[in-house]
């Protein structure tokens, strides 16, 4: 990577330096976004703005730029990294203040940029699934908010790997919420069903897009709550994020969902999904 954006400037990433005092790292007070690019495009752009625009609204954080100027900053970083398939990460913290909880007045947020190529999960995870481990959600009740302060999720995603798993699905009072770091579908006689948006949930952009080409196609989709006995019993499990795309979870707590191997739906709608990532490289849809 040559450059990152820090505050105005790119820089090559050893010169981009943010106080010791900065609120991010001192209390993690900042949100974050990730934007999968592909064929040199943003995908779904006014979507992960909107999902910024809510978690800053709702840390209370006065929004740094416009959507034309964070377009801009993409869009420089994209080419600088030689366009095709890339990732974008940006984070917004509160900014630099003496140590204190109570918000500083006049403070200006640090805004920090890059863009890496997109690492797509191994091909053989897709064509077997993953393992994935069900584990108590311990985090706070705001999990709408994409935060920056990931140690609850860090911690559940290293309980998985720990256990020679990939991802962890985390329970809610006996319901499953969404992944450690991804949104959770099943397959339930012919249906997809996944948990409905709210304050335990990140509202997922690929989870959204699956929904919507789910409809498009009236391949039945529910938004409802799934108890754990429900999924235990799925006839497939997926993991989504803008990452790992679609991804199906074949064993779960060291048992096989259904016959142990990906399933017919995952085929359908991954076929259709990258259908429609392919029209979207080539500027068909937007
Ligand atoms: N994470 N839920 C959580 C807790 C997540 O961290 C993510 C994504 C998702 C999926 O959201 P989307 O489809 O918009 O990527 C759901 C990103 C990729 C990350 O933290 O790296």
């Amino acid at each position: 990577m040559k450059y990152v954006y820090l505050n105005g400037e790119f820089l090559p990433p050893d010169q981009a330096k943010v106080s010791v005092f900065d609120r991010g790292f001192v209390f993690g007070d900042g949100v974050y976004e990730v934007i999968p690019v592909f064929g040199g495009r943003m995908f779904r752009l006014p979507h992960h703005l909107m999902r910024l625009a809510n978690s800053m609204d709702a840390i209370r954080l006065r929004h740094p730029h416009t959507a034309e100027e964070w377009k801009a900053i993409f869009t420089r970083l994209i080419a600088e990294g030689g366009g095709g398939d890339q990732s974008i990460y940006l984070q917004v913290t509160r900014g630099v203040a003496p140590r204190d909880h109570a918000f500083p007045a006049n403070v200006v947020p640090t805004v920090f940029a890059y863009a890496q190529p997109l690492k797509y999960p191994p091909a053989e995870q897709l064509a077997t699934g993953i393992a994935a481990i069900t584990t108590e959600d311990i985090r706070w009740q705001r999990c709408d908010i994409k935060a920056i302060a990931l140690l609850a999720n860090a911690l559940l995603r290293q309980q998985a790997i720990d256990q020679g798993a990939v991802e962890a699905i985390l329970v809610r009072d006996g319901f499953m919420t969404e992944g450690a770091a991804s949104n959770i579908f099943i397959v339930s006689q012919g249906r997809l069903i996944t948990p409905p948006k709210g304050p335990f949930i990140l509202p997922g952009v690929t989870r959204d897009l699956i929904v919507e080409i789910a409809r498009a196609h009236n391949v039945p989709c529910d938004e409802r709550s799934v108890r754990l006995d429900e999924m235990n019993t799925a006839d497939e499990v997926w993991m989504t994020s803008s990452t790992k795309e679609i991804l199906p979870i074949t064993r779960i707590d060291g048992k096989p969902v259904a016959n142990g191997k990906p399933g017919p739906m995952h085929a359908r709608m991954f076929a259709l999904y990258r259908e429609y990532k392919l029209a979207f490289s080539q500027g068909k849809v937007d």
